[in-house]
């Protein structure tokens, strides 16, 4: 049985799905994160299985350019995919005929439009850009199989965060499809299925894990003492690869270590948390968990390599999941440099509501959001972060705040729409999470006027 939402969902993605099938040539735009790259696979999978010719063109983020761009290309269609709720105006504005299928908080209101917001969902924990894709798939024919790519896209955007599992829509997905995607308790840490055990707590980043996050000897040195083998047949164990008594030992001993070396409770609460396996990929290798194939497209998509991570959801194991592995690698190193960048030069500044850090050329602006999200339990969680890194046209913002800061009225989106406005830049997103572009030389002034903002959202409690 469906929920009101689900129903009410569908409902709009039959309309959405019925404009769709008068085209036999589309043309899609998605972003070139996990959630939308998968999203991406998602739209082009049903498309094709309803005989619908497409190109897929991925974008860092929608602007008015890329809108006044996609109106001079003349497509008969346009679907936008994890993204275009927030540019409704300029896809009106340019003539756009458009489907959009998005999650971020709309600005405007557009005929062909899914969005979980418009059912009462929030878009930042009940329902993804490829949950919303998947309902739309779903509406152009029997795409259920598509789930578990439903599943990786909102995994990537840390929608299992606020409940440390997934709730509303996103579990009704889960739930309907156990043939692909299983959920079970875990251990959070990242790489079970594909790293070295004391790899896997070395860079264990969230949490982090203060004495042994980084330090490989430490982290050997940890897993001898509870005495188990750590390798067979000369080979180090994976997470995958232990008994059922080893894990507990493991886990036991991580919970001990974390209140013993005082790890901030938001943080002890993400040792364990519901995890994701997509049954029909083969065991030990990134696809088969959810997180794990996530930071794989990511690794592709804020490269600008998202046709990489979109080869690999439509099915490819050789070169281009090779390509993505390598990147990957790549990924994750530069998600060490940058939290060390941060941390080696002090530069997480305080106000009296905000704090940030400015990042300047030193971390790609594409991650820095991430860098600050991973980042943020290091330091004060009773005020949201605010990130900036240098871009072609002015200064990218990525904000982060976190559940209880919401629950107290924190709304990063709503906050960024309005100070950017002021300040010739654009921006949007979700309450817990929003970026934006502002020209350069108006930093000084975003600070002050967000140090304002922020203030009235949260009170000065
Ligand atoms: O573009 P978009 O919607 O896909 O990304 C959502 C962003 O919100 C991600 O960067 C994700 O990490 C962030 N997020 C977060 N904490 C949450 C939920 C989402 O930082 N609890
Ligand atoms: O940008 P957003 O905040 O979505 O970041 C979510 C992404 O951050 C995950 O998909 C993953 O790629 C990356 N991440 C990671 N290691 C962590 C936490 C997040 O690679 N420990
Ligand atoms: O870029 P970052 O990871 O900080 O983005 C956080 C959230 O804000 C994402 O959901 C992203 O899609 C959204 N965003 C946006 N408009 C921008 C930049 C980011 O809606 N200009
Ligand atoms: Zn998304």
């Amino acid at each position: 049985m469906s929920s009101e939402k689900y129903l009410a969902l569908q409902k709009i993605a039959i309309e959405c799905a019925k404009e769709i099938r008068n085209y036999s040539h589309v043309h899609c735009v998605s972003h070139i994160d996990a959630d939308g790259i998968t999203s991406a696979a998602i739209i082009a999978r049903a498309l094709e299985r309803a005989g619908i010719d497409y190109e897929m063109q991925f974008v860092k983020q929608l602007d008015e350019k890329i809108v006044k761009e996609l109106s001079e290309e003349n497509h008969d269609l346009v679907i936008f995919t994890d993204l275009g709720s927030g540019q409704i105006e300029h896809i009106i504005n340019y003539g756009l005929n458009a489907v959009i299928s998005d999650h971020h908080r709309p600005q405007g209101q557009h005929s062909h439009h899914l969005n979980p917001h418009l059912v009462g969902a929030n878009g930042s924990y009940e329902l993804s850009g490829s949950g919303t894709t998947y309902i739309l798939a779903n509406e152009l024919g029997d795409n259920r199989d598509l789930a578990s790519l439903a599943i990786v896209g909102c995994i990537g955007d840390l929608q299992y965060r606020k409940y440390g599992k997934l709730v509303s829509l996103n579990e009704e997905i889960l739930k309907a499809n156990p043939e692909h995607v299983m959920a079970k308790m875990d251990l959070s840490l990242y790489g079970k299925q594909t790293r070295p055990i004391h790899k896997m707590i070395q860079f264990s980043t969230d949490p982090y894990l203060p004495g042994l996050t980084g330090n490989e000897d430490g982290c050997i040195e940890f897993l001898g003492s509870l005495h188990f083998p750590l390798a067979k047949d000369e080979r180090w164990k994976r997470w995958i690869d232990l008994e059922i008594a080893d894990k507990r030992k493991v886990i036991s001993a991580i919970i001990e270590y974390s209140i013993g070396h005082n790890v901030p409770k938001a943080n002890m609460d993400r040792i364990i948390t519901e995890c994701y396996e997509l049954v029909q990929e083969r065991e030990g290798t990134e696809t088969r968990d959810a997180m794990e194939f996530s930071t794989l497209l990511n690794a592709t998509g804020r490269y600008m390599q998202a046709e990489i991570g979109f080869a690999v959801c439509l099915g490819d194991r050789g070169e281009y999941y090779s390509r993505a592995s390598t990147l990957l690698q790549e990924h994750r190193k530069n998600l060490v440099d940058g939290i060390n960048y941060v941390k080696n030069t002090n530069g997480v500044i305080e106000l009296s509501h905000i704090q940030y850090f400015d990042a300047k050329d030193k971390i790609p602006e594409t991650i820095v959001g991430i860098v600050a999200g991973m980042i943020h339990s290091s330091y004060n969680r009773n005020l949201p972060i605010f990130a900036f890194s240098n871009k072609e046209d002015g200064h990218k913002v990525s904000s982060r705040g976190t559940q209880i800061l919401v629950n107290k009225g924190l709304n990063l989106s709503e906050a960024l729409e309005v100070v950017c406005k002021e300040l010739g830049g654009a921006g949007g997103g979700h309450d817990i999470a929003a970026g934006a572009t502002i020209p350069y030389g108006t930093m000084d002034q975003f600070l002050e006027k967000m140090n304002i903002m922020i203030s009235q959202q949260i009170g000065s409690g």
